[in-house]
């Protein structure tokens, strides 16, 4: 039993892992890859299902990577404060949470994160990695 339980788990650990290298590759070639948590689920599935006109652009993936990367930015998808507000829009920097965390800072170009964040690749947006342009 302990066996197949433990088998069990690493199983879903490799699915976990597959599916995130999975996002980093497809969701992380035009832009950085985004981080899941910015936005709700509803906004991850809405995207999901229209990849082939994303943002004026198709980046549309074969079925089986699009259902393996939606459930993983559903899993992984912010709830509470961050999300709150946040609707179905597409854009993580439209939501309330980001207007107010940024409103220091004049964004010409909001979606390019790592101008500011020097390691927004990584997924790092902590302030000590922050440089903001002159
Ligand atoms: C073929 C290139 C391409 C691929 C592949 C791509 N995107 Fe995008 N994405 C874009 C463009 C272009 C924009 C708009 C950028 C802008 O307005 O500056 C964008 C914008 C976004 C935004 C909004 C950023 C913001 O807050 O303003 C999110 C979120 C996003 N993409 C997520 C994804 C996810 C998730 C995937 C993988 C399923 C993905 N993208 C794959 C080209 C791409
Ligand atoms: C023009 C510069 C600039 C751009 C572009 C920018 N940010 Fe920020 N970001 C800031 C500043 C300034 C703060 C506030 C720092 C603080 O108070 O901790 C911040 C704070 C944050 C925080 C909170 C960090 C924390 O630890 O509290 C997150 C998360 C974040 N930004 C994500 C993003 C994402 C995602 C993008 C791209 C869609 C982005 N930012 C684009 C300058 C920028």
């Amino acid at each position: 039993m302990r066996a197949l339980l433990a088998l069990a788990l690493g199983l879903l650990l490799l699915q976990e892992a597959a599916a995130q290298s999975a996002w980093k590759a497809e969701c992380g070639s035009c832009h950085i890859a985004y981080p899941p948590q910015l936005l709700p689920a509803p906004a991850w599935r809405r995207m999901m299902a229209q990849l082939e006109r994303h943002f004026g652009t198709d980046a549309s993936l074969e079925a089986a990577a699009a259902a393996e990367i939606g459930a993983y930015l559903e899993r992984h998808a912010g709830t509470g404060k961050r999300v709150a507000g946040a609707g179905s829009s597409q854009r993580i920097s439209e939501t309330p949470w980001f207007r107010r965390e940024h409103d220091e800072v004049s964004l010409t170009n909001a979606a390019n994160c790592g101008a500011c964040h020097t390691l927004a690749d990584q997924g790092d947006f902590r302030e000590r990695n922050l440089r903001i342009p002159r």
